[in-house]
């Protein structure tokens, strides 16, 4: 589903060297992987190499998504079914209201293009705009609908800014702190959704709990280099990794 292998990244004139070094792993088809390394460490650099969003020019190796090799050529492909829910929601939001944000993807690079403006195509049986209140029902901001987006909490731009994405039902899901801004509730209604999904998943987060509820897997990056990947029960009880990787 997710292959990755020998990546380097650097962002230009920063004079950062690598942030990621020599970064190499596979995810299985339903895997979901936690992420997790200090502030810095490079989790969101990954998250956008696998995107294609660095610079060109300032990243080696290769990376695959769905079978597909990330070129300047597959990158509308891989885009298509890879989704990726930013660290920071004001990325993510630019439309005036919630309803157009999560609307937009699906009706501007989804199925119901042949449909025109009327929103009306079966997704499993109900139409996009039925699956579009479902899903903001589901994470508890069904009310926000006609908000501006701009003008939302903290959290609650977070939530809509997931509602964007998984509207499109992308093969990979890469969330970048996606409980970050939460509150419990907020927390809960998210963990039940992602646990209920099909995806692979690559979770970048501090949440430990969340990671606890919702990961097998973990990978830990340290400084740009991946320091121990494996099932999330091992990697949690090491004490001296994670102290050894500022966690
Ligand atoms: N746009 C940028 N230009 C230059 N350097 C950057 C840029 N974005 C990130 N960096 C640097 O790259 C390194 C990795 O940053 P990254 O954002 O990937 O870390 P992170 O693991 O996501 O951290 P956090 O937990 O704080 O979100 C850091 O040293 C950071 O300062
Ligand atoms: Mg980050």
């Amino acid at each position: 589903m997710l292959r990755v292998q020998n990546l380097y990244a650097e962002y230009p004139h920063a004079q950062l060297g690598h942030v990621l070094e020599d970064v190499s792993f596979m995810a299985n088809s339903g895997e979901r992987i936690a992420l997790l390394g200090a502030n810095g460490a490079g989790k969101s650099t990954l998250l956008l190499a696998l995107l294609g969003v660095l610079p060109p020019g300032h990243t080696a190796g290769s990376i695959e998504v769905c079978g597909i090799k990330l070129e300047k050529a597959t990158l509308t492909h891989v885009r298509a079914r890879a989704g990726l829910v930013f660290q920071n929601p004001d990325d993510q939001l630019f439309m005036s209201t919630v309803w157009e944000d999560v609307l937009f993807g699906p009706l501007n690079y989804g199925r119901d293009k042949t449909t025109g403006t009327t929103i009306e195509t079966a997704h499993g049986g109900i139409s996009l705009e039925e699956k579009a209140r479902f899903l903001l029902d589901s994470l508890g901001i069904g009310h926000l609908k006609d908000r501006m987006s701009h003008k939302l909490s903290g959290g609650e731009k977070r939530l809509a800014a997931l509602a964007s994405v998984l509207i499109m039902e992308p093969q990979v899901l890469l969330l970048d702190e996606p409980t970050a801004f939460l509150d419990p509730r907020g927390k809960r209604a998210l963990t039940t959704i992602l646990a209920s999904l099909p995806q692979t998943m690559l979770i970048a987060t501090h949440d430990i709990p969340f990671v606890e509820a919702l990961a097998s897997r973990a990978i830990v990056l340290c400084k740009g280099v991946i320091r121990a990947d494996g099932p999330t029960g091992t990697i949690l009880r090491d004490k001296t990794l994670l102290e050894e990787s500022g966690l």
